[in-house]
């Protein structure tokens, strides 16, 4: 399916299917009002109704701003896929509301097929955005950048969907070393006798039991004169059993979106880069395997980090932070970034405490949290951000290491996880950092928003718009 910008009256573009955003308010003033009020149309929200005859298909908006019209606009997607129409038309109503209309097209429409042995085949095959405006050349550049980052946010996807089978740490390796050749970008991957001699004992000892060696992938798009320096780090559990500590069969299931923090850094990077962002950007990805095994990590195991800090193992699940805890210390001392971004699938708590749909965020600088913040509301991605405090903080004490792996009482913890991996952020990068937990927000089982069942690409967007926003 592909997606057009064309400059014109609506009226001079021929498409099978005009589709309509309208507001409880206007619908009595519509030309096709009867027939909307035979059909029950009381157009809330997220409902349509397909005039067939007339070829409009009428989406439901609670107001035309952005957030609305995104998310009608995949309602719009899902109804036209199942038609046999080849072609629709929508007119941009302002510029505000251009990439929300890319991201309902783009995202609202995707799908992943790749173990379909008779994949769907859409009819439709172009969507028209259709626009009159007279700055034309900045309704052009809009729409070339949102669809830059709506494609790498679907690329996010499609990684967190293949299945554990195809994507392990050595596969996962490949496919940032392709998007680097594809894109330009330095690669540098570190196989487990390096990670060995990094004295990563964290992370190695999460990966032991996987017959796939665990990497660390280090990614970077280097501009001549970039304005500043920024540090993306991924949890890239390619599936997390739970080692010892063994999950329930049905959490079991899905856990290979364990991978989406790492996939997230990997849709970032290639949007920055197509995006030609002036802006330094590394991304490092810990690709690990959680598995059992005689081999595997246990329970009661003190870990010795890279960071020399000792960590008592009490629960072989919480194994991302082990991950994230070598790779941050890891990437603190390759580069010296200005902003130090993780991206972590890291705990259910964080979805007990927001929901499925909104993205917890954890750090030390106020301003840091608002300017993320704003980015998120601006790119349709909800964040909410989760306070530390020194209680909380209490709970990782641990009897005979540094610090334990899960806190004694399980109240908060998305956030005694947040402030576990704080334990490994130099003290001249506190207010450089923060942490994104997406275990809500990076994969769902039910559409909402422009998100289809599977990987949603949870901070691809957020982050595209903070890093454009930089001075
Ligand atoms: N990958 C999981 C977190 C997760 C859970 C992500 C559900 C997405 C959906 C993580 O490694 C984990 O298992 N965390 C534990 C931590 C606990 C043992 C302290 C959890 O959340 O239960
Ligand atoms: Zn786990
Ligand atoms: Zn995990």
């Amino acid at each position: 399916m592909n997606i057009k910008l064309i400059e014109t009256e609506l009226d001079a573009v021929t498409a099978d299917v005009n589709v309509v955003f309208m507001k409880k308010d206007e619908l009595e003033s519509y030309e096709h009002a009867v027939i909307l009020q035979k059909a029950g149309f009381k157009a809330e929200q997220d409902t349509t109704c397909f005039l067939y005859e007339k070829g409009v298909l009428v989406c439901g908006v609670e107001s035309k701003k952005s957030d609305d019209i995104r998310s009608a606009c995949s309602c719009a997607m899902k109804t036209l896929k199942t038609s046999n129409f080849k072609s629709a038309k929508i007119a941009i109503l302002s510029k505000s509301v251009i990439s929300a209309l890319v991201d309902g097209v783009v995202l609202g429409g995707y799908e992943f097929n790749d173990y379909k042995s008779e994949p769907k085949k859409a009819a439709l095959e172009e969507v028209f955005l259709v626009s009159n405006d007279l700055d034309f050349t900045k309704v052009e550049e809009i729409f070339a950048n949102s669809l830059i980052i709506a494609n790498a946010t679907n690329f996010t996807r499609d990684i967190v969907n293949k299945a554990p089978q195809e994507i392990n740490p050595q596969t996962l390796s490949l496919v940032a070393s392709n998007l680097a050749k594809e894109n330009n970008l330095e690669c540098a991957i570190l196989q487990e006798d390096d990670l060995a001699k990094e004295k990563m004992g964290a992370m190695l000892a999460v990966g032991r039991a996987s017959v796939h060696g665990s990497t660390l992938i280090h990614l970077s798009y280097k501009p001549q004169n970039p304005k500043k320096v920024i540090t993306l780090v991924g949890k890239g559990l390619t599936y997390d059993s739970g080692g010892l500590s063994l999950k329930q069969p049905t959490s079991m299931v899905t856990m290979k979106m364990d991978k989406a923090g790492a996939c997230a850094v990997l849709g970032i990077l290639k949007a920055v880069s197509e995006l030609k962002l002036d802006v330094e950007v590394h991304g490092f990805i810990g690709a690990v395997e959680n598995m059992v095994g005689g081999n595997a990590y246990k329970p009661d195991d003190v870990l010795i980090s890279r960071s020399k800090t000792t960590i008592e193992v009490r629960n072989t699940d919480a194994e991302g932070r082990l991950v994230l805890a070598d790779v941050l210390d890891y990437a603190q001392d390759k580069v010296a970034a200005d902003y130090i971004f993780d991206f972590a699938t890291l705990t259910g708590a964080c979805m007990i405490a927001l929901g499925q749909y909104t993205t917890g965020l954890m750090g030390h600088s106020h301003k840091l949290k608002h300017d993320i913040s704003r980015a998120g509301s601006d790119a349709g991605e909800m964040i909410s951000s989760l306070p530390f405090n020194r209680h909380l903080k209490k709970l990782l004490k641990s009897e005979i290491a540094d610090i334990s792996n899960t806190a004694s009482k399980p109240y908060g913890g998305a956030i005694t996880a947040g402030m576990f991996l704080d334990k490994f952020i130099k003290e001249e990068n506190k207010n450089k950092w923060m942490h994104f937990d997406i275990a809500g927000t990076a994969y769902t089982e039910t559409a909402w928003d422009c998100n289809v069942y599977g990987g949603t690409g949870a901070g691809v967007r957020l982050m595209c718009e903070f890093l454009r926003e930089i001075k």
